[in-house]
């Protein structure tokens, strides 16, 4: 189901960029040799260029998106697509950062599973809508530390826009519970982990032969 998230904002000068605050965490869950890796939804490129694999490849469905981010390297295989239906490969490693609440999210998981290797990992970085009481209770500690760490970027001058102005947005994403219950049928075994920011992570190693 699809809701839309409601949050309280800080003022333009205190708001930062939340995806970028947990792309240190995703690169440090990377396994040590990656030869194949694929982002999906890369937007301008940002994690893209940061994975660390013999092949990068990077497919967002904003023409204007891959334009941008193109023109930054021309070490990755940038594709202009949409990740369910592109004809894409199989990767040893595939990340999707904020981009899965972009999609349907069963038929979504369901399509990153796929592209992922046997043996391989996937990586997401995702928005789940604030709606139980557990992440209520966990808003009390949310919105003091967004304003405490918007307040120490804006003094040390590493704040700014939360998100480039051009980037598609989408305000709805599933809940973690809906989250939780289509993992467990789709990548049983799956990691996943609430995080402070309203973000969770979800980490799954495919099995051998899936
Ligand atoms: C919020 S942005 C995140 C971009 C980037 N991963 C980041 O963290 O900065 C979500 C991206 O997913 C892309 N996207 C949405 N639906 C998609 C689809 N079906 N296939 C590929 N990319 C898609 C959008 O164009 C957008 O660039």
């Amino acid at each position: 189901m699809r809701r839309k998230q409601r949050k309280l904002q800080l003022p333009e000068k205190l708001r930062w960029n939340h995806n970028e605050w947990y792309r240190r965490w995703l690169l440090r869950q990377l396994p040590s040799r990656v030869e194949s890796a694929l982002d999906v939804g890369c937007g301008l490129g940002d994690l893209a260029r940061s994975l660390k694999a013999d092949r990068v490849t990077a497919i967002d469905a904003s023409a204007r998106m891959i334009e941008r981010a193109s023109a930054t390297s021309d070490r990755i295989t940038w594709i202009h697509g949409n990740v369910l239906t592109h004809d894409l490969g199989r990767y040893d490693l595939v990340t999707a950062e904020a981009s899965l609440h972009h999609l349907p999210l069963r038929e979504g998981l369901t399509r990153l599973a796929e592209l992922t290797k046997p043996g391989g990992t996937l990586i997401i970085i995702g928005l789940y809508l604030t709606a139980t009481p557990a992440d209520m209770a966990m808003e009390l500690v949310t919105l003091p530390a967004n304003a405490v760490v918007g307040l120490a970027k804006a003094i040390n001058g590493t704040g700014g826009k939360p998100h480039d102005t051009e980037m598609p947005m989408v305000m709805t994403a599933p809940t973690l519970p809906e989250i939780r219950a289509a993992a467990a049928e789709i990548v049983p075994g799956a990691r996943i982990r609430r995080h402070l920011f309203w973000r969770y992570s979800l980490v799954w190693r495919a099995p051998e032969v899936h």
